[in-house]
């Protein structure tokens, strides 16, 4: 058959075989939030795109190249880049900073940027997101960074395969000294920088700092350190006093500037080691004080993290961590001759309000296929219907591991099977 449609490239069906992965690290960021106080939300996939030009910054890449923007009407639209800009804006318009003290809000959200896809990348990704909103102290930053790594060492992945990096790029009163600062190294430097950077220098110093290309020439650039008010110098030695008391072993990474334009002070990712390649952050975060009142809300210290879900399960497996298998059905109902077919189907109904799960044949196939459909199912038992079985209101349970048969009522047949499996 020749395809008359494809997905987009960089956009991917989430098949049967690998659903079952899914569904299990969503069940476990659900449980792990809940966890550490956090409740969902859920946002639209569509924005205004003036709300990502204002929050992440339209000299991003992320707006500037990647974001898919349209337009109807009058309305210019996004499809959501990130999920943190959409929280905060659901934040605001529902007024729950007006309850007052801390929030703390969770997410899985699918995001769209339209980059070059590879391993790792994709236009349509996913992310297990967390913010925390209402709360300035270091205390924050070192629970969510303990929350991230405790979530990935509870999903199996070694301690040792993964690096948490951090850092602080200061807050708007210390920061455009600095930011002066690299420009100027930038500008000394600008023929020897990629044309990225080139591009950038002016309007977007900072991240020549963290472009793969220009590691060489930046590693000379000054750090930030000498540049930190005391304010944001206090806040950081705290944040690594409080890592190093809850035994979260960290690097810091001078050069993590991050490519969102809304941060303050702490920004973090953790890395993968070995099992990635080149797209080997499996997650990035930090705080971003000054974003609620950019977007019109009241003065509110915020912070969050966004991990990649594909990310995630590409190095469960690469790093073969435990992982559940698919889950199987419990029964196959099969009906032997046609008087039997209603009953057969009545029976698998019982069966599954008694919560075992339950297939059967439903297009009529004779006796020996439905068997091999049950062999093949992965159920545990085949509940045989026949003349007999209809006659004495019976049904004869095939064990499929060990072969054994067994006679049980129909009405005691959920009670027998779910003592049984
Ligand atoms: P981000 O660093 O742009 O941050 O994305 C977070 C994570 O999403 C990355 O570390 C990576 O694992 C994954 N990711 C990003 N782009 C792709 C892609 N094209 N394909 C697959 N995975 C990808 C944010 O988005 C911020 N909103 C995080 C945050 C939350 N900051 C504060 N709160």
């Amino acid at each position: 058959m020749e395809l008359k449609y494809r997905a987009l490239e960089g956009m991917h069906d989430i098949l049967p075989e690998q659903s079952h992965l899914w569904q299990y690290v969503e069940a476990r960021w659900h449980v792990h939030c809940h966890r550490y106080g956090y409740r969902e939300i859920r946002t639209p996939i569509l924005e205004a795109a003036e709300l990502f030009e204002r929050s992440v910054g339209e000299t991003s890449d992320i707006v500037s190249k990647e974001m898919y923007v349209f337009q109807r009407g009058e309305e210019r639209y996004a499809m959501k880049p990130e999920g943190t800009a959409p929280v905060v804006r659901a934040y605001l318009e529902h007024g729950l900073y007006g309850a007052g003290g801390m929030h703390k809000l969770y997410y899985i959200t699918p995001f769209f940027r339209g980059e070059r896809p590879q391993r790792g990348r994709y236009r349509q990704a996913h992310q297990f997101g967390a913010e925390i909103f209402g709360a300035a102290h270091p205390l924050a930053d070192a629970e969510l960074l303990a929350m991230v790594m405790d979530f990935f060492l509870s999903l199996g992945l070694p301690a040792d395969a993964l690096e948490l990096r951090l850092n602080t790029i200061g807050c708007p009163e210390c920061r455009p000294a600095y930011r002066e600062a690299v420009r100027n190294f930038g500008r000394e430097h600008y023929a020897l920088l990629c044309k990225n950077c080139q591009a950038r220098l002016e309007r977007n110093p900072l991240r020549i700092l963290d472009c793969k290309e220009c590691v060489q020439i930046t590693a000379a650039a000054p750090p930030i350190d000498p540049y930190l008010c005391d304010a944001c110098r206090t806040h950081f030695e705290s944040l690594q006093t409080l890592l190093k008391s809850l035994g979260v072993a960290y690097v810091r990474d001078v050069r993590l500037v991050r490519g969102l334009d809304y941060y303050t002070r702490t920004t973090f990712e953790v890395v993968a080691e070995q099992g990635l390649g080149s797209q080997n952050a499996l997650c990035g975060g930090g705080r971003y004080d000054g974003l609620v009142t950019e977007l019109g809300g009241p003065p509110t210290p915020a912070l969050g993290v966004g991990i990649g879900v594909e990310r995630t399960l590409l190095i469960l497996q690469a790093l073969n961590a435990p992982l559940p298998e698919p889950s199987t059905i419990d029964a196959y109902v099969v009906a032997f001759g046609d008087a039997a077919r209603p009953i057969a189907l009545q029976l698998a109904q019982r069966l599954r309000a008694a919560h075992i799960a339950t297939e059967l044949d439903l297009e009529g196939r004779s006796p020996k296929a439905q068997m091999r459909l049950a062999n093949r199912s992965g159920a545990r038992f085949a509940v045989l219907i026949g003349d007999t079985e209809l006659q004495q209101h019976t049904a004869t349970v095939k064990d499929l591991q060990s072969h054994e048969q067994t006679t049980v009522s129909q009405a005691e047949l959920a009670e027998w099977i779910k003592t049984h499996l």
